[in-house]
């Protein structure tokens, strides 16, 4: 028990000292400041760590993560997370990364209830209800599941431009893109969706806020 706790304070001292012998300066140039160019919005799943499969050093990354992924527009966390992103770190890409066998993608689409983030489930749940024709028709249960994944994805990605955080960059045309990527965790592989939003023009005129 205390064993594995403690390993992680000695893996920590192990890693300054490697870093410091690959620049003696490292931690001084981190401490500067951050310019991040990307904003992650990823699952918590523990096997989807952002850094590490996207090759990111620290300072790269700006990281939001919750169950599933997520762009909840009444979240404060997620809003305040992309605000500052936005409007302070000028970020120029915000990735939504979703990944297949997503835990939370796949209770949401069961019907056993698991306690209070059954409250969070069912904004997956509302994805499910717009995507229901086509996801329906799909008979394989775990294809079903990696095309809800992957739509569920594409909803978060359309979530965001309709922020009027994302609105009022693109209306002073500070540059940002959205994009929609599902990683599998069984082959390490990161698909890009191609559903990606580079202003105004590319969102719903109903959604469009002045
Ligand atoms: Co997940």
């Amino acid at each position: 028990m205390e064993k594995s706790y403690k390993k992680l304070l000695s893996n920590n001292k192990k890693w300054v000292v490697k870093q410091l012998r690959m620049d003696p300066n490292y931690f001084e140039t981190l401490a500067k400041g951050q310019t991040p160019e990307y904003l992650w919005i990823g699952c918590s799943d523990s096997r989807v760590p952002a850094n590490e499969i996207t090759g990111t050093k620290p300072g790269e990354m700006f990281v939001h993560r919750n169950i599933a992924n997520m762009v909840v527009h009444s979240d404060m966390n997620m809003l305040s997370v992309l605000s500052y992103a936005v409007d302070v770190l000028k970020v120029k890409h915000i990735i939504v990364c979703g990944h297949y066998g997503c835990g939370g993608v796949i209770a949401a689409m069961g019907k056993k209830q698991y306690g209070l983030i059954d409250n969070w489930l069912r904004h997956i749940k509302d994805v499910y209800r717009l995507h229901h024709n086509e996801l329906d028709s799909i008979a394989d249960p775990e294809q079903r599941v990696r095309r809800f994944v992957e739509v569920n994805v594409m909803e978060q990605v359309n979530d965001l431009g309709k922020t009027t955080i994302v609105q009022n960059a693109w209306q002073r045309k500070q540059e940002l893109h959205l994009h929609g990527w599902v990683y599998d965790i069984h082959d390490g592989i990161i698909k890009d969706l191609n559903v990606t939003v580079t202003g105004l023009e590319d969102m719903n005129a109903m959604f469009h806020v002045s």
